[in-house]
């Protein structure tokens, strides 16, 4: 697990919650959570944030708290961001493609190297908020051949370098919401059988780079995975996916982080073909089950929340 420190703006890049700069880490919880019935949205942010502090005394483990964006909004107003918003509608595409909007309150992405370490901090986490946050799913991870999704192809090779981070995933100054960041969470469950059955050439085409030593291709096919997502087009925005289940039902988590909502919205439209009817190839192997948008603060929002 790298945590990257080497940014030339290092002022604004301190002021995002730390968790979001760690790549490689080999063991992951991802937990979603709503709202109970009588809590406040403050007293459901509190009780989270309280556990966000007491976590940096937990060595080995880091981690993401984020929130339904109108929430949040509803509680620190000056410190949302107002133009973003939940995902609380399937996107569609044709031919029955749909990317389900399943937004929840809050989400809390635990990552370290050790799974017991991981599982226990999240464990206490839901434990502690249990009052006002009710866990509504809860995702396993772990590292697949070091960086490889469980497609078998290396995952994160185009994101940005750790100097560029802080700029592309984090709101900048003098806009509400400094040093937060949005969050695209998504589990995509891979169709193994019918992948794993298609020759690597095949498979190299509907990905749009070589499985094994990772080189875009020439000529890219229109319908590939990074020609509908390719970032000279859309912008950029930071990967930390990682693979989830067993060898029954498993897939891929999407983690994408980006400054701009707008950003990672055009990636998930062009990736159902919306502008010109060619929908990602890698949605005939792959769909997603869940889809949410989370505000994650910066650590100073939180901290104000508590003081208050
Ligand atoms: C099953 C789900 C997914 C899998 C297995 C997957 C896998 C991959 C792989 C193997 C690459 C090529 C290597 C790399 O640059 O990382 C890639 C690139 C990329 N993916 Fe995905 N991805 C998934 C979903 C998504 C989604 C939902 C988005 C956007 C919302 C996305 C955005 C990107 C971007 C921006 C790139 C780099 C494109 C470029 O070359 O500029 N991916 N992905």
């Amino acid at each position: 697990m790298t945590t990257t420190h080497n940014s030339p703006k290092r002022r604004r890049k301190s002021t995002g919650q730390p968790g979001i700069f760690v790549s490689g880490a080999r063991a992951h919880q991802l937990c979603l959570f709503d709202r109970k019935n009588e809590t406040s949205p403050r007293t459901l942010i509190t009780r989270l944030a309280r556990s966000y502090f007491s976590a940096k005394s937990n060595t080995g483990v880091q981690f993401v708290l984020g929130f339904r964006p109108e929430l949040w909004r509803q509680v620190l107003p000056r410190d949302a961001p107002a133009d973003i918003h939940g995902y609380d509608e399937d996107i569609r595409g044709r031919r029955g493609l749909n990317f389900p909007g399943t937004q929840h309150d809050a989400v809390l992405w635990v990552l370290g190297e050790r799974p017991d370490l991981v599982f226990d901090f999240a464990m206490t986490t839901v434990r502690a908020s249990r009052d006002a946050a009710r866990l509504v799913e809860a995702t396993q991870g772990w590292s697949y051949h070091q960086n490889r999704d469980l497609i078998d192809f290396v995952d994160g090779t185009e994101n940005p370098s750790s100097r560029e981070i802080p700029d592309v995933t984090l709101i900048p100054p003098h806009r509400r919401g400094t040093g937060g960041t949005v969050l695209l969470v998504q589990k995509w469950r891979h169709k193994s059988d019918m992948w794993r059955d298609l020759p690597t050439g095949d498979q190299e085409k509907v990905i749009g780079r070589t499985k094994s030593d990772d080189r875009e291709l020439t000529p890219l096919p229109v319908s590939a995975h990074v020609s509908r997502t390719n970032q000279e087009t859309f912008g950029k925005i930071l990967r930390r996916n990682f693979p989830y289940g067993t060898v029954l039902d498993h897939g891929t988590m999407f983690v994408g982080f980006c400054a701009e909502q707008a950003v990672l919205e055009r990636m998930l439209r062009n990736m159902l073909g919306e502008s010109d009817g060619i929908p990602d190839a890698l949605t005939h192997y792959s769909r997603p089950k869940t889809g949410g948008y989370y505000f994650v603060p910066p650590p100073g929002a939180l901290a104000k929340i508590l003081r208050r």
